[in-house]
């Protein structure tokens, strides 16, 4: 099938590498001159494992191309899935100004019957006013152009794995050709029929994706209600640490005896520095004004925010405390990225952290496997270290930012001889307090005696 995607950011692109993987023909588009020609020069403009095989195959297959032309992008394929950014307006809620600009130039070039496909996280009832404006803007060509939502699940950092093994694959249609098109479009996906670029010499065995229909309401619903639901878990494990913490109990062996009933389900429930990252955090907020707007009264979800956004101030409380006086002291930091196998520093919790220790007056040296370029523009007055023992070098204090397997894998006797106080403040629980009390560090964790 012929596919077009509209928006070339970590969904558009995942989505159209993977469509393109699995068999279709796929044009995709974006308004940045400059990624554009990153892709077109076969490189990525952002770090996704995996995704570098995939797209390599795709162009040797020539089943994915990239245009600067939106027109060309639109005419070019059966289904257009729109994977524009809704990013947070100043007072939280989504600005879906992408999504009408969309809309516009999709009714503006169609030429023949399309499927318009909603990616993008997008408040519920955008539909209906996506499919208000494409009938306005059509109403002199009079092309027909059905709407459909395909809420997303993948997360960064497994984006090609979980695209190509999704568990569900939801759709919210309002006809029976709609659903039929993205039945034929998740085919081989649903069907499992493709070299899979991830498992090698085959996929593990599991459950078959779901395939479930939906209204469109209810599939926007679902996108929103799952992300907010994601991260009121992560804050109440926030919440749950602290009071372990208090009480001398070990928050990890809390929440490994809590997931094991699957009820309450075993992931998500890791405490830390908070969610961050550009999907949890503005979807929170989005979803927040929505239920407002609806007159209705959320208020749990406000609560999850305000932990969230506490966990920060916690942590440099810990921070203060260990040091007595932040101003002056050199604090390295391990990790920029808002969570591990991503360069996204978007709404980061080490970016926020480290802010707040620069204007405390601390001195910042900090690493990060992928997400240092991305961090320079976030924070050019820190300096950037080539390894992690680099920034654990006259160090007064050694944060963990960021979960990267990387980090638990260092030699940390070497790290040890290397700082100037061997004090380590893991913002991940990511390291063994018994193993570095044993290697002569001073270790402070979260909820965790
Ligand atoms: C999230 C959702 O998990 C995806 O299902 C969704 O498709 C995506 O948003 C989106 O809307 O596009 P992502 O933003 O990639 O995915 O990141 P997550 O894995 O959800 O992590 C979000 C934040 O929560 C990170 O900062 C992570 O470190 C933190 N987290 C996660 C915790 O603090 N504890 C946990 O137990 C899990």
């Amino acid at each position: 099938m012929k596919i077009s995607v509209i928006g070339a950011g970590y969904v558009g692109l995942v989505t159209g590498c993977c469509f393109a993987e699995v068999g279709h023909e796929v044009i995709c588009t974006d308004n940045d001159p400059a990624k554009l020609k990153v892709l077109e020069s076969g490189r990525l403009p952002i770090y996704e494992p995996g995704l570098d095989r995939v797209i390599e195959k795709a162009r040797q297959k020539k089943l994915l191309r990239f245009s600067g032309s939106a027109a060309e992008t639109i005419k070019g394929g059966d289904a257009i899935f729109i994977c524009v950014g809704t990013p947070p307006l100043p007072d939280g809620d989504a600005d879906l100004s992408a999504i009408d600009n969309v809309a516009r130039q999709i009714a503006t070039e169609a030429q023949s019957p399309k499927l318009v496909v909603e990616k993008s996280t997008v408040p519920a009832r955008t539909g209906q006013e996506l499919k208000r404006a494409l009938a306005v803007y059509s109403r002199k060509s009079g092309v027909k152009l059905s709407v459909a939502s395909n809420p997303e699940f993948l997360r960064e950092g497994t984006a090609v794995e979980d695209f190509l093994h999704p568990d569900r694959i939801v759709v919210g249609v309002e006809d029976e050709s709609s659903e039929k098109q993205l039945r034929e479009i998740y085919k081989p996906v649903l069907e499992r029929k493709f070299n899979c670029p991830v498992h090698s010499p085959a996929c593990p065995d599991g459950p078959e994706p779901k395939f479930l229909v939906t209204t469109i309401n209810s599939a926007e619903l679902i996108k929103h209600a799952s992300n907010s639901f994601l991260a009121m878990k992560i804050s109440y494990a926030n919440m749950v640490a602290d009071l372990a913490e208090k009480l001398g109990a070990d928050i990890e062996e809390v929440m490994r005896a809590m997931g094991m009933d699957p009820r309450i389900g075993s992931s998500f429930l890791k405490a830390g520095l908070g969610f961050g990252g550009f999907c949890l955090p503005k979807d929170v907020q989005a979803f927040i004004h929505l239920a407002e707007r609806s007159g209705v009264d959320f208020n749990m979800l406000r609560e999850a925010e305000r932990v969230n956004v506490h966990r920060i101030d916690r942590f440099v409380d810990k921070i203060r405390e260990a040091l007595w006086v932040v101003r002056g002291k050199q604090i390295g930091v391990l990790g920029l990225a808002f969570k591990a196998n991503t360069d996204d520093t978007r709404f980061a919790p080490a970016i926020a952290l480290i802010q707040r220790l620069l204007e405390q007056g601390a001195k910042v040296k900090a690493y990060d496997p992928e997400a240092m370029e991305r961090a320079k523009e976030l924070l050019p007055n820190i300096e950037y270290c080539k390894s992690p023992y680099e920034v654990a070098e006259d160090s007064e204090a050694l944060v963990i930012a960021t979960e990267w397997d990387e980090f638990k894998n260092l030699d940390w006797d070497r790290v040890q001889k290397a700082m100037l106080r061997p004090l380590i403040l893991d913002g991940r629980n990511l390291l063994s307090p018994k193993d570095m009390k044993t290697r002569g560090f001073e270790y402070r964790c979260l909820g965790r005696a």
